[in-house]
């Protein structure tokens, strides 16, 4: 019997698996395919690994300063160093299982009953009984019914991370995070990028104003995007996928491109799981469960993108730890109202926090601060000055509740704000935090400066 089992090795299982351990728990984690799950084999890691390369490739081919002929991506080497980086991490996740005594299996876990799950592996089906049990089973691409994914011509995230040739023309179906940041890769690859959303924007959570200036930046970069645009149908026809979009107008258009992705959302993977057996209380499709993790059967917790939310993992890996504790008695819970988003576009958006919008929804009454990278000195060296940061803070305690920024290494910047919101920092802390200079971190003092009307290195606010 084994104190703790979670299913699925992701940054949601992993991570609680080894916070388990540390607690001195005995403890088994079972994974149909590899440890590290969507993030590290399908998603987050695989895309900014590329991102980073195409990120290389556009900087030297806009650079009036260093000359290049025949610039070119190799795409066999790009896909060779993302599959390294893979194996890396991968490797170092088994070691961290190892080194925390986790018993791990390999194959594929139902539920038996409450207690006990069976796992078909390699040595084929064994039994196995916990204490507490831990689902982290994750998500998987959401489809469209009437437009099938054939993996070659309509792909999804999964796929076109392996594609060895680019695309002349993109299509893709989502401007949400993985549509954008698609767009951005293909597009410094030389791909024509179309992206069609059915909402009237694209990264609809953000605040507004990111939103609206990282639109004007990916139309100023040649990606056209058809918001209020929604996808009705996708065929192949001739090697070529062919999407069938109705716009705000009703009228049908007919879309061609050499490839279509489809990145309309993730769905809960409970697949196989017989969640039915222990007769679990779901919310839609995904699995029911309370402040602690707690799921509608005592003993059972469930954690990720298997619970909904926002679907990151990081929230993921919050949950784990958090399920882990209060398996083992140890009080937990995850504050969701200070988890930050980050978008690897070009420029990348990161947040945390309330947007503008939201704090107004709240009958909160704000102070908002704008510094914009334009008037920061190692934007300007870097070369990289598009975007701003904005902070917004309760008028009269002036406590910080939304931080948004678009910037060249935003995703990076957003961990100081991440910290300020935690520990309720009020705007003339952060505004008179010394920051070191030259970075861009002077510009989140100065944004949050900007909202007293003290920031220094804007024209005077009357
Ligand atoms: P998403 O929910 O962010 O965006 C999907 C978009 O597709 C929405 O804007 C929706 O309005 C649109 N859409 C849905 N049906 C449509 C139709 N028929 N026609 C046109 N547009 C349609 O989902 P996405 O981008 O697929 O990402 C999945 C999950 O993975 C998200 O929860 C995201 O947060 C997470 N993720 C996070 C990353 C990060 O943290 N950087 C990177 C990639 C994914």
């Amino acid at each position: 019997m084994f104190d703790v089992v979670v299913i699925g090795g992701g940054p949601g299982g992993y991570v609680s698996a080894i916070r388990a351990a540390q607690l001195g728990a005995k403890v088994l984690l079972v994974e149909k395919d590899e440890l590290g799950g969507t993030c590290l084999n399908r998603g987050c890691i695989p895309t900014k690994t590329i991102l980073s390369d195409v990120r290389l490739y556009v900087h030297v081919k806009h650079s009036t300063i260093v000359k290049a002929d025949r610039l070119r991506v190799d795409m066999g080497q790009l896909l060779e160093r993302k599959n390294k980086v893979i194996k890396a991490l991968n490797t170092g996740v088994q070691f961290l299982i190892k080194d925390n005594g986790i018993t791990f299996i390999s194959g594929k876990a139902s539920f038996v009953d409450r207690k006990t799950i069976e796992v078909e592996g390699q040595k084929g089906r064994e039994q196995f009984e916990g204490e507490k049990i831990i689902i982290a089973t994750g998500s998987v691409s959401a489809q469209i019914p009437s437009v099938p994914v054939d993996g070659k011509v309509v792909l999804t995230s999964t796929e076109i991370l392996n594609l060895s040739s680019v695309p002349k023309d993109l299509l893709i179906i989502g401007g949400g995070t993985i549509g954008v940041e698609f767009a951005c890769l293909f597009n410094g690859l030389g791909s024509k990028v179309t992206v069609v959303e059915m909402l009237p924007t694209i990264i609809a959570t953000e605040d507004e104003e990111v939103i609206r200036s990282l639109s004007t930046l990916l139309k100023k970069r040649g990606i056209q995007t058809l918001t209020d645009t929604k996808v009705k149908e996708a065929k192949v026809k001739k090697g070529r996928a062919e999407v069938t979009v109705t716009g705000k107008d009703g009228k049908e258009n007919v879309l061609q491109a050499e490839r279509a992705l489809v990145a309309v959302g993730r769905s809960p993977y409970t697949e196989g799981l017989q969640l039915e057996k222990i007769n679990l209380s779901m919310n839609g499709k995904f699995i029911k469960v309370n402040e602690k993790m707690e799921t509608s059967v005592p003993g059972i917790y469930a954690i990720g993108d298997v619970v909904g939310r926002q679907m990151l993992a990081h929230k993921a890996s919050a949950e784990g730890i958090a399920a882990a504790e209060n398996a083992l008695g140890h009080p937990a819970k995850v504050d969701y109202s200070r988890i930050p988003n980050c978008i690897y576009t070009f420029p990348e958006v990161a947040s945390v926090g309330l947007t503008q919008k939201q704090a107004k929804e709240k009958g909160l009454q704000v102070r908002v601060g704008r510094f914009p990278l334009q008037s920061n000195g190692k934007a300007l060296a870097t070369g990289d000055s598009d975007g701003f940061v904005k902070v917004i803070a309760e008028k009269d305690l002036g406590q910080v509740v939304g931080i948004h920024i678009l910037g060249d290494h935003a995703t990076d910047l957003i961990g100081g704000p991440v910290l300020a919101l935690g520990l309720e920092a009020t705007i003339e802390e952060m505004g008179k935090t010394i920051q070191p200079h030259p970075t861009l971190n002077e510009a989140l003092s100065e944004a949050a400066l900007d909202a007293i009307k003290e920031a220094i290195h804007l024209p005077k606010k009357k």
